[in-house]
């Protein structure tokens, strides 16, 4: 098989045995190029073979750009650094979800939607009674937003945009409300009912913290900085939850059972999860008395299989800008509450070690975007389990603009992948008494 340099040729020769045949390339915008495999199978009798999909583009996309070898991370053109430093998460979620930065009028319109539909069904509260004290939050995140959708039987016109415009507008809106809720189950306080005059962020922290009884100042330092990290998980393009968002989607399932399955991917300790797991393997060192080394070194012995969680990324092999962010909003964050920095101190030191350690070296394993949120979260008063309705919140606006815009291809088709089956030829059924 030889393939011509991408950037010279608009075509790779594929060989095999006497057969020849030419794989159209399909050009990316930053010169990330594709081999066009779509008619291979029919044309060949083949397929290809890629488990965890790491060669494998499921999509052509607009939304966001990364360059993993150089740590870029754009969403529609704008680099994370900007975005991150002038603007807001709505904003954001808007640019994501409509491809153009609002204007102001565009702006206040989606700002004054969203800001109103954020109540619930009054009869999903007794949804919330239903689950044990201790359930997950993530699980009655996933469980809420898809029974969502009994409620807005609009969302089954997902070819309709106007039923598509509510459907997205009360997902934004509801997410945070769902998943305070959530929380106030789990402590046995009263649901708090969201507030009108508070931008997005600070309204989430009012749910979450308020109780009747007293009165709760938000503190705008904190707000910021939730805003803050909910722009830097907005979008990450093809990720597990965002290609299951995509692959649910590819069914017609409708947006709230879409988002509700992404919500699940997201959850595991290798995705989203990973941020709970941090704070986790932080505490666990201090209670070792803060030995990194021996972490370290657990997390590199292959007969072990512990890993550092917050270290390494599928597509990050240099850094993850985001972390860069995080780790300064951290210090910020640290400050402003004058949390206990116990754990802030081993994070720092564990980076430290791990940085210059040639098994991570080698391996290019650096802290990710959970490395540091975690400690934000925590510093905010989010308990762990928390952590990974936060990211969930954060990452709404992508797995929308993503679905989105699956839907709206006419490439799309429904998402079912093939396999090479290695199980047992073909063999007769053999009776009970004689196995
Ligand atoms: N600690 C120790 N070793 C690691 C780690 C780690 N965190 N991550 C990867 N490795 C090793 C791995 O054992 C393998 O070593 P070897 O070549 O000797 O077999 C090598 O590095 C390559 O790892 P991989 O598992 O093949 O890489 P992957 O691209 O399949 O996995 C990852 C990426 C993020 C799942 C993985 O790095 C990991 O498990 N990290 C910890 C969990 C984590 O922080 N997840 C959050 C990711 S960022 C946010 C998000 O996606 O939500």
């Amino acid at each position: 098989m030889t393939a011509d340099s991408p950037a010279r040729s608009d075509a790779a020769d594929l060989r095999i045995g006497d057969r020849q045949l030419e794989l159209p390339l399909v050009h990316g915008t930053e010169g990330d190029d594709a081999l066009d495999i779509s008619k291979l199978r029919s044309e060949t009798g083949l397929i290809t073979l890629d488990p965890g999909y790491g060669n494998t583009g499921a999509a052509t996309s607009a939304i966001t750009f990364l360059d993993g070898e150089n740590g870029v991370l754009r969403y529609r053109g704008y680099p994370i650094e900007q975005l991150a430093e002038r603007s807001t998460f709505l904003e954001v979620a808007y640019l994501l979800i409509w491809g153009e930065l609002p204007t102001r009028e565009q702006l206040d319109g989606f700002v004054t939607e969203v800001t109103h539909h954020t109540l619930i069904r009054e009869e999903m509260r007794h949804f919330f009674d239903s689950f044990p004290a201790d359930a997950h939050p993530m699980a009655v995140l996933a469980s809420g937003v898809v029974g969502m959708s009994n409620f807005y039987p609009d969302s089954q016109n997902i070819f309709d945009p106007d039923a598509v415009e509510i459907t997205i507008n009360r997902l934004i809106a509801k997410l945070p409300t769902l998943a305070a809720w959530s929380f106030k189950k789990a402590i046995g306080q009263p649901y708090v009912y969201p507030r009108n005059d508070l931008g997005y962020s600070a309204n989430l922290l009012h749910m979450m913290f308020a109780v009747p009884s007293e009165r709760y100042e938000v503190d705008s330092r904190i707000a910021e900085a939730l805003d803050l990290l909910l722009i830097l998980h907005a979008d990450h393009e093809q990720n597990a939850s965002t290609s299951t968002v995509r692959l649910v989607g590819s069914t017609h399932a409708n947006l709230y059972a879409s988002i509700s399955a992404g919500i699940s991917a997201l959850w595991g300790p290798l995705h989203g999860g990973a941020n709970e797991a941090v704070i986790n393997t932080l505490e666990r060192i201090v209670a070792d008395g803060g030995d990194v080394q021996r972490w370290v070194d657990k997390a590199k012995d292959p007969n072990d299989t512990f890993r550092l969680a917050g270290f390494g990324h599928r597509v990050y092999k240099n850094f993850d800008p985001r972390a860069t962010i995080i780790k300064a909003a951290a210090e910020r964050v640290l400050a402003a509450t004058g949390a206990d920095d116990a754990l802030f101190d081993v994070a720092q030191r564990l980076e430290e070690v791990a940085l210059n350690d040639d098994y991570f070296v080698s391996r290019k394993l650096y802290p990710n975007v959970d490395f540091y949120s975690g400690l934000i979260y925590r510093a905010i008063g989010f308990p762990k389990n928390m952590f990974t309705n936060c990211f969930a919140i954060g990452r709404l606006p992508g797995w929308i603009a993503q679905w989105k815009e699956m839907i709206e291809s006419k490439e799309t088709k429904i998402g079912r992948p093939r396999q090479v089956y290695i199980g047992p030829a073909t063999r007769e059924y053999t009776p009970i008494e004689q196995r």
